[in-house]
């Protein structure tokens, strides 16, 4: 079964086919990023513009790519919430036209959760052995701009929340301290760059624990680091680079404590990790760590598929496509 998959909750405008909500035939990202950056943030209506522009083509090479016609896809999944409302509206539009045009189901599929699905994924065709699948139940951690939230994911279509951030997510903690330091937007992958010269050195930002609860909390360490910033002053990339290192460290560490006492607590061995913040070089090394030290699989996208993309999206849209009857909308 091949779904084809739209994406366009933020300033990605995104179209991927994926076969039996396994195998990537095509997975197509174009992004208006770059013309955000000049702002510090993304501009809803600068977006939304972009991905009316973009979205024909987008679908065009993702077919083009997968060698398939309209006539070869069997259902259609698209990312029906959370994001911008205008960029939702043009994936949904042009979705809902495609399905009622060609005469194929249409799936409507949350975004946050797809992230975690990016684990299930591979790219065909598939050169040697083909990759281990999670095996469910697992604990999913979602990290990225808008979300830090802890699953228990029983299976494919079922997903109970557990925690998440009483004020501000990674990224936007991420986003905010970049922005507070001057290095620009995103923050993240600016942070994880200049963190890699910093040193385990004598800056220390708070950690809040949230102790009982399987919540997160960032607002803490922000303000910490622009009181920080607001005393010293600092300009020297070198000094820039200890603050990114203490902040990262401070962030990466809860998230992995939190996530791996989770796993433990529930004695799930599988940890699944999802958005953009996965990127991150450190979070991806210390819970490859802390998991091998506690016997926990984890399991973490390539970087492909860790920023928004579409083939998250036909994927996990392939399952709820599986559980419900297929209707065409008028
Ligand atoms: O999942 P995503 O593409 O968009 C949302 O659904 O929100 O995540 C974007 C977020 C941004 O906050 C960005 O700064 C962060 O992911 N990010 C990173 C890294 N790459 C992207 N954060 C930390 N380290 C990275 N390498
Ligand atoms: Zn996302």
């Amino acid at each position: 079964m091949f779904v084809l998959g739209i994406e366009t909750s933020c300033d990605e405008t995104a179209c991927a086919v994926v076969q039996d909500g396994r195998l990537i035939h095509s997975n197509i990202v174009a992004t208006s990023l770059k013309e955000h950056s000049k702002f510090g943030g993304i501009i809803p209506e600068i977006a939304s513009r972009r991905q009316l522009e973009l979205i024909g083509a987008v679908v065009g090479s993702s077919l083009e790519r997968a060698s398939l016609t309209l006539k070869d896809i069997d259902a259609i999944a698209v990312t029906r919430s959370p994001g911008l409302i205008g960029s939702l509206l043009v994936g949904i539009s042009y979705a809902r036209a495609l399905s009622f045009a060609a005469k194929k189901p249409l799936v409507d599929v949350d975004h946050i959760k797809a992230h975690l699905y990016a684990n299930s994924l591979e790219s065909y065709p598939v050169a040697g052995a083909p990759k281990e699948m999670p095996k469910l139940p697992a604990i999913g951690l979602i990290v990225s701009g808008g979300h830090t939230n802890l699953y228990l994911m029983k299976s494919p279509t079922d997903y109970k929340l557990l925690g998440q951030t009483r004020d501000d997510a990674a990224g936007e903690a991420f986003d905010k301290v970049s922005r507070i330091l001057g290095l620009g937007y995103p923050g993240g992958p600016a942070i994880d760059r200049i963190a890699k010269e910093g040193v385990n050195n004598r800056i220390r930002f708070p950690q809040s624990p949230m102790e009982g609860t399987h919540d997160f909390s960032f607002s803490g360490v922000k303000t910490a680091v622009l009181q920080y910033q607001q005393k010293n002053k600092v300009t020297s990339k070198n000094d820039l680079a200890q603050i990114a290192y203490s902040f990262q460290d401070s962030v990466v560490s809860i998230l992995v404590k939190k996530s791996i006492a989770l796993c433990l607590q529930k004695k799930i061995k599988t940890l699944l990790i999802g958005g953009g913040v996965a990127a991150n070089s450190t979070l991806r090394q210390k819970l490859n760590e802390e998991g091998e030290k506690n016997r926990i699989k984890i399991f973490v996208p390539p970087m492909s598929l860790c920023l928004d993309n579409a083939a998250m999206i036909a994927g996990a849209g392939y399952h709820l496509l599986k559980q419900k009857k297929l209707e065409i909308p008028n």
